[in-house]
């Protein structure tokens, strides 16, 4: 069958690889019908991202189609259109013991640690598959950058009655957004790209939003947003540890601040003035958990998300390669690409 592999930084190539095999007891055979192209899959495409190996098979924002289960599974049926978990725990290490199988020791993410699903068909274990009745391929492929901001909201539990302040416009902060506003914390949006913020203000309906220039008129415009007592929760999503140690200034006393961006450099912050002073709380957010797939299917199918905007860009698995080095460009206004197979 085809698959689209990722050989080297750069270099996608088409590729035959054997049919998937029969499923195990726990396992079920799936037709993957969407990929959704994110910004790890950028990343590995340029080669920034630090966990993704090469040679690799991407897709990890996957909706599929169940064409066979094992004998022990219970969970869905031949025909069922279902969302995928893609991060595989291993079930018995002291975090996956205690629940939280988002941060399991020896995690591997489908299509960044180990093969993923831009190809016909594929094997997985079916409890990390998340069904619905109602939910288009497209729509279930999108459930997993959902889930990103969605744990991170979780992380950083905001009441209604709070501010949120949410940093970096990319995907994954507005993913974060949906979520922030589903609380019903009065949500703010600080990016340095006006195209994203306008995006924001536009399309996603969330009026206040700071264009940040560095030069600290942006702390003062959040001072005002929040009469004065700045963000009881601050999501950061930027990916850069600039911003994030910048991040702790806009905490309100006793707030809590969420990275659900990631870096691989030190971030640095000033501990009396900035952490200790106000008691902060700093909160990492990895991956999502699978009550999120849940919730947020729920949410889909009761129209609490509105999907429409998401989906900017498609491409046929054969015009895949062609047309991915345009979605890497933030001018192409790319949120959300899907790649039907
Ligand atoms: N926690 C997780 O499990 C998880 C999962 C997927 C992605 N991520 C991470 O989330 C981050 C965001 O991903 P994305 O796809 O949305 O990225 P993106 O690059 O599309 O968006 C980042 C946004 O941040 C803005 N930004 C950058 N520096 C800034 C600064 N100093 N001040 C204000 N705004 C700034 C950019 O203008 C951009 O709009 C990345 O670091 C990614 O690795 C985390
Ligand atoms: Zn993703
Ligand atoms: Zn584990």
């Amino acid at each position: 069958m085809k698959a689209i592999q990722l050989e080297q930084p750069k270099q996608f190539r088409r590729i035959d690889i054997a049919e998937a095999p029969k499923p195990g007891p726990d396992e079920a055979l799936l037709r993957v019908d969407r990929i959704g192209i994110c910004g790890t899959d950028i990343s590995g495409f340029l080669g920034k991202m630090p966990f993704f190996s090469y040679p690799r098979i991407p897709g990890h924002e996957l909706g599929v189609e169940v064409l066979e289960v094992g004998l022990d599974v219970t969970n869905v049926k031949l025909g069922d259109r279902c969302s995928v978990e893609p991060y595989i725990n291993c079930g018995h290490c002291y975090t996956c013991r205690r629940g939280f199988t988002n941060c399991c020791e020896t995690n591997k993410t489908l299509g960044v640690m180990c093969d993923g699903g831009m190809c016909e068909r594929m094997i997985l274990p079916a409890r990390k598959l998340h069904r619905s009745e109602k939910l288009s391929f497209e729509q279930l492929a999108l459930v997993e950058t959902l889930a990103i901001g969605c744990h991170a909201v979780n992380r950083g539990e905001p009441k209604a009655s709070e501010h949120v302040l949410v940093i970096g416009a990319g995907p994954i902060g507005l993913s974060v957004i949906e979520f922030a506003r589903l609380s019903g914390a009065k949500t703010i949006v600080m990016d340095m790209n006006e195209q994203r913020l306008a995006f924001v203000r536009e399309t996603m309906s969330v009026p206040d939003t700071i264009l940040t220039k560095g030069d600290g008129e942006e702390l003062k415009r959040l001072t005002e947003l929040t009469n004065g007592q700045l963000a009881d929760v601050v999501v950061d999503a930027t990916g850069s540890n600039r911003s994030m140690g910048h991040a702790l200034n806009y905490c309100a006393f006793k707030g809590r601040l969420v990275y659900v961006g990631i870096t691989q450099s030190e971030i640095s912050f000033l501990h009396a003035p900035a952490l200790h002073r106000r008691e902060l709380d700093i909160r990492a957010s990895r991956n999502a958990l699978p009550g999120d797939f849940t919730r947020i299917i729920e949410l889909i199918e009761r129209n609490e998300i509105d999907t429409k905007p998401w989906i900017t860009h498609h491409a046929a698995f054969d015009e895949m390669i062609e047309a991915f080095p345009s979605w890497t460009r933030l001018e192409t206004g790319v949120i959300k690409a899907m790649v039907a197979v």
